[in-house]
């Protein structure tokens, strides 16, 4: 029975008809009181998932007063080949300009739409992505904010981030950290232009109305305000970079945040020889061959909201059908393939992003002659805290496997 017809049955002898009309009326007057008077059943954002396993379907939006401002996640690919032109004609605009972009932006950046989401600076449910481009001698102020944030590095080399006095030399394929409440800054020292992807949980601290940036650390220096500093290249790699070893001198603490990973600095070169050392293993149907970057003092994910992994596909290699409640974004850092999502398909490259959206089935193909590596981050870590990450695989045959109940 609908909810429509129960309030009819319910309702006295002739009022029935006049309900909803009598009530909506009374909406005109309740408005001006910022109350709404329920006219409508509830309307859920989203169907029951974990029980629709056959279609591809998901991404649909509820309908009425009740879902009013609803937004959905959409599977999107952002090519290297279409974006970059606009990193190139910011960075000759700036190299010309009297007053810098980086000045009266911030930063030299491009940051990426998920069409589903009119406009908001978001490509997932919980993530924003930037691209950026550091002339030779640009230089981003010290600060500090409540959104974790990391850098993927597009460029062979060049550009540096210094967080918490530690001083970290970008090469392609890194990943640097900046957790919540960890002083940073960035430049660019060498003779090119260096790109790289910042990705922040911002879209959900803002959700929450918590998201604030502070720009005056105490003993900034110089005309372009940067930190000293304190610690040489590579050191938080030393003190926790070797694997199932922790130093017991030193405070884990990062900065003030709640609870920073220690370890800023993962490089690709290392990442790309994990990944070759496990390519003869069996791998994960779903996932192929795959790492988590993970905090070293607790094993969790690197940050509290946010979790990010690596993972290599060799040559011909399909995995099964899978999704999650979590949204994921990934960028091709080698090799070239498809991954299929609800039904769409989306052919990649090198340094081509894509958003897979939560509850959408998909699965990855590479297609090309050699091995794949791509990176994800996704909010399996924020979910997993409140209880909310399941995951599910398809087979061929179409049987439904619960990965993560
Ligand atoms: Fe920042």
């Amino acid at each position: 029975m609908t909810a429509a017809a129960a309030t009819q049955m319910k309702a006295p002898a002739g009022l029935s008809n006049k309900a909803r009309e009598m009530m909506e009326a009374i909406n005109a007057e309740a408005a001006k009181h910022h109350v709404w008077v329920r006219t409508q059943a509830n309307a859920p954002a989203q169907r029951p998932w974990f029980s629709q396993t056959s279609g591809e379907g998901g991404g649909e939006l509820a309908s009425g007063r009740v879902a009013a401002a609803q937004l959905k996640t959409l599977p999107h690919l952002w090519r290297w080949k279409e974006f970059r032109p606009y990193l190139q004609r910011i960075s000759e605009i700036a190299r010309k300009a009297d007053v810098s972009p980086i000045e009266f932006a911030d930063r030299q950046s491009i940051l990426l739409l998920n069409p589903g989401l009119k406009g908001r600076l978001q490509v997932t449910n919980t993530i924003r992505c930037a691209i950026s481009i550091y002339n030779p001698g640009d230089v981003a102020p010290v600060h500090l904010h409540s959104p974790n944030a990391s850098r993927t590095i597009l460029s062979d080399k060049g550009g540096y981030t210094v967080v918490e006095g530690e001083r970290c030399e970008a090469a392609r394929g890194d990943l640097i950290l900046t957790p919540n409440g960890t002083w940073h800054d960035h430049g660019n020292d060498s003779d090119e232009p260096v790109i790289w992807i910042d990705m922040l949980d911002w879209p959900l601290l803002e959700f929450l109305d918590i998201a604030w940036v502070d720009h005056d650390m105490p003993g900034a220096q110089g005309n372009t305000r940067v930190q000293p500093t304190t610690k040489s290249d590579g050191y938080s790699r030393r003190l926790y970079a070797r694997g199932g070893m922790m130093p017991t001198f030193v405070d884990h603490q990062l900065g003030v945040g709640g609870s920073p990973a220690p370890l800023i600095h993962y490089r690709g070169a290392d990442v790309q020889e994990t990944l070759h050392d496990l390519r003869k293993e069996k791998g994960d149907p779903y996932e192929g061959i795959k790492i988590d970057f993970v905090n070293p003092v607790t094993g969790k994910p690197v940050f509290t909201t946010l979790n990010y992994s690596a993972q290599l596909l060799r040559p011909g290699e399909e995995t099964e059908l899978k999704r999650e409640t979590a949204g994921t974004f990934y960028v091709v850092i080698e090799g070239s393939g498809v991954t299929e999502v609800g039904g769409q398909r989306f052919d990649w490259a090198r340094n081509d992003i894509f958003v897979v959206p939560n509850f959408l089935w998909r699965r990855h193909i590479n297609t090309g002659k050699n091995d794949a590596v791509i990176y994800s981050v996704s909010d399996a870590a924020l979910l997993k805290n409140v209880g909310h990450y399941f995951a599910q695989g398809r087979a061929k045959d179409g049987t439904v496997t619960e990965l993560v109940q």
